[in-house]
Formats: C-alpha cells, sequence, structure tokens
C-alpha cells in the first residue's frame, strides 16, 4: 500500500492519499482547498495512482474542502456519511461499508459528536494482514485531545449530547483498536476543531492514545461531557460561514 498523509500546518488540518500501488487504485481523504485540487490528481499520478474515491470524514467547518472541485476533475461524486446534510448529489456512506481499492481497504466507522456526520475509515492492507493498519479518525479522536462537539448547533443541549456521543464513538469503537493500530486524525497543532490539549503532532496509535489521552482515560460518560465542555476553545468566528460554503449552500438557515 502507498500511503501519503498531506498536510497543511497552517490550520492544522491532515488529508490522505493513499492506495493499491499493484492496482494503481486511490483514494483522497479530506481534501484542503490550501492544499489544492490539482496537488491531490499531481501526486496521484506521480504514485500510479488513479483516484477511485473521495472521501469526507465530515462537512468541515474550520477550512474551505477541496472535495467537490477534485470531484469534478475527476469525475467521482464525493462520498460522505449518509447523515451528511450537503446540498449536493454525494454517494452517502453507512457503518461497516467496505471502500475496496484491491489490497487496501476502508471499512466505514459511524463516528458522531463533533457532527453527526462523522465517519472514521478504519484501513487494512491485505498483503500484510487483515490487522487494522491505521485508522483516519476524522475529528473523533486527536492526538491528546478529541473533537469539539459544539460546531453545528451551539445550543447547550445539543452540545452536551453530541459530547455524549462522542464518548460513545471513541469508548466503544475507536478505542477497541489494537494497540498497535496507527491514528492519523483530521486535525492537530492550532486547528479550531480540537481543545485545549490538542497535539502539535498529527499521528499517534491507540496504545499511545489509550495510555495517555486524557479523555481516554474517563470512563464515565458524564465526566467526559463536563471535561470536554469545560476545555471548549472559543468557536471559530468562521466557522457558520465555511460549515455553508463546505454544504454547498450560501447561508446557513
Ligand atoms: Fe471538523
Amino acid at each position: 500500500m502507498i500511503f501519503v498523509p498531506m498536510w497543511d500546518g497552517s490550520m492544522g488540518c491532515a488529508s490522505f492519499l493513499f492506495g493499491d500501488e499493484a492496482l494503481g487504485q486511490g483514494m483522497v481523504v479530506d481534501p484542503l482547498e490550501n492544499i489544492g485540487a490539482d496537488s491531490y490528481i499531481l501526486s496521484a499520478t506521480e504514485l500510479g495512482l488513479e483516484i477511485k474515491a473521495i472521501v469526507e470524514t465530515h462537512v468541515h467547518a474550520d477550512h474551505h474542502s477541496a472535495a467537490r472541485e477534485l470531484a469534478e476533475k475527476t469525475g467521482l461524486m464525493v462520498s460522505l456519511s449518509h447523515r451528511a446534510p450537503v446540498a449536493y448529489a454525494f454517494n452517502p456512506l453507512s457503518q461497516d461499508d467496505v471502500l475496496d481499492l484491491g489490497h487496501a481497504c476502508a471499512t466505514v466507522w459511524e463516528t458522531p459528536g463533533h457532527t453527526p456526520d462523522s465517519i472514521s475509515l478504519v484501513i487494512t492492507d491485505s498483503t500484510r494482514s487483515n490487522e487494522p493498519w491505521f485508522v483516519l479518525s476524522g475529528d473523533s479522536l486527536f492526538v491528546g485531545d478529541v473533537g469539539r462537539p459544539d460546531l453545528v448547533d451551539p445550543t447547550p443541549e445539543m452540545v452536551r449530547e453530541a459530547a455524549l456521543e462522542q464518548f460513545h464513538s471513541i469508548h466503544e469503537k475507536i478505542l477497541t483498536l489494537p494497540d498497535t493500530t496507527e491514528l492519523y486524525p483530521a486535525h492537530y497543532g492550532a486547528s479550531a476543531c480540537g481543545g485545549l490539549f490538542l497535539s502539535p503532532k498529527p499521528v499517534s496509535t491507540i496504545g499511545f492514545e489509550r495510555r495517555w489521552n486524557r479523555f481516554a482515560q474517563i470512563s464515565d460518560p458524564d465526566q467526559f461531557v463536563d471535561q470536554v465542555l469545560m476545555l471548549l476553545k472559543p468557536p471559530p468566528e468562521s466557522a457558520a460561514a465555511i460549515r455553508a460554503a463546505n454544504l454547498g449552500v450560501p447561508t446557513l438557515a
């Protein structure tokens, strides 16, 4: 398997290109406007990969996505959670759907919390093992932190409910992966999507986070929710406008 993280340190955003080099099939996850659709196409071409899928782990509110532009240029549809409220045609994904590139496979896990439509992708390379190699955790489990639950609906009740969903996504899904599974979240560093403990490191392992991530250490759901809400940073001013642009609507209703 070929795996190329494509990071934008200025925003603390991660995107990924990976695929099966033998079959020449690749996938792009969370492409960034700051990097540009053409860069993903060029990188894939240089690696001998034809882009076969474009996946968004959720509708982003902190940066402009390049997913639709990349879809137009490649003739593909963007793949998103079936819960994504976007205003454009997309390929809906549900729990346990498999995106098959040959020996490289991505299994969809619905991991709501940061947003209702948040998904993670569990990646295996069958030339080595059927055991997960890495997880693209979107904005569920971060390195040192978790995705904030307050960017979609700011009412206190909804935020609390979203934080509780985040607890279940992380403790009942992401943290069930083996310790050796590598963790590649959608954000790191100065990203607006995390809290006060978001690490500047873009990569970790499930085992490391199980041991050192303060939110992985909290087994009580109410305590988890209280901690997440207590450690929230101020919401970014541009979140509603960016989310509306990524939804494909001029303004939020
Ligand atoms: Fe996000």
